[in-house]
C-alpha cells in the first residue's frame, strides 16, 4: 500500500487541479491532499474565494483524493509524512526543487503543470468580464 501527498490552496477546482490529482493518485493506492487553511493563506497574503470548509467537501468529492487534511504552516511536511506514512510526495513543476530535503524521508516527484490554467486566471479573466 502505497502512499502519495500533496500541497496547495485548491480554491475555484480547474481541469489544471485535476489532472495534478489523477497522476498523483497514479502513483500509489492512497492520496492525501493537505489544503491550505483560511489562516495560513492570510498568512501568504492570499484569499481563497471559497472558504477551507467548502474546498475540503468539493476535493473530498473528487474519485482520486482519499483524504484531505488541513496544511497550516510552513513547517510541517515533514511531520506530515511520518505521521501518515507517505511513500511519495508530489507537487506541481512549478515547485522544482523547493522540497528535495523531504528526500530523506520520501521519494519527491515534480509533476508538470497543465498550460494556460490557474486560480488567479481564472479569478482575472472573470473580473474583466
Ligand atoms: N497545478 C497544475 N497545473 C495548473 C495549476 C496548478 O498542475 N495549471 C498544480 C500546482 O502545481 C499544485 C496544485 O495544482 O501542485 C495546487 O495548485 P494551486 O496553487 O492550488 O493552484 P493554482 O491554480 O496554481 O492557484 P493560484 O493561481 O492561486 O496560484
Amino acid at each position: 500500500m502505497k502512499t502519495v501527498l500533496t500541497y496547495g490552496t485548491f480554491d475555484l477546482l480547474h481541469v489544471g487541479h485535476i489532472n495534478l490529482l489523477r497522476r498523483a493518485k497514479a502513483l500509489g493506492d492512497k492520496l492525501i491532499v493537505a489544503i491550505s487553511t483560511d489562516e495560513f493563506n492570510a498568512m501568504k497574503h492570499k484569499q481563497a474565494y471559497y472558504p477551507f470548509e467548502q474546498r475540503k467537501q468539493i476535493l473530498e468529492a473528487i474519485r482520486y483524493v482519499d483524504l484531505v487534511i488541513p496544511e497550516e504552516n510552513w513547517e510541517q511536511k515533514i511531520s506530515d509524512v511520518q505521521k501518515y506514512d507517505v511513500d511519495t510526495f508530489v507537487m506541481g513543476h512549478d515547485w522544482e526543487g523547493e522540497f528535495d530535503f523531504l528526500k530523506e524521508y520520501c521519494e519527491v516527484i515534480y509533476l508538470p503543470r497543465t498550460d494556460g490554467i490557474s486560480t488567479t486566471k481564472v479569478k482575472s479573466d472573470l473580473s474583466e468580464h
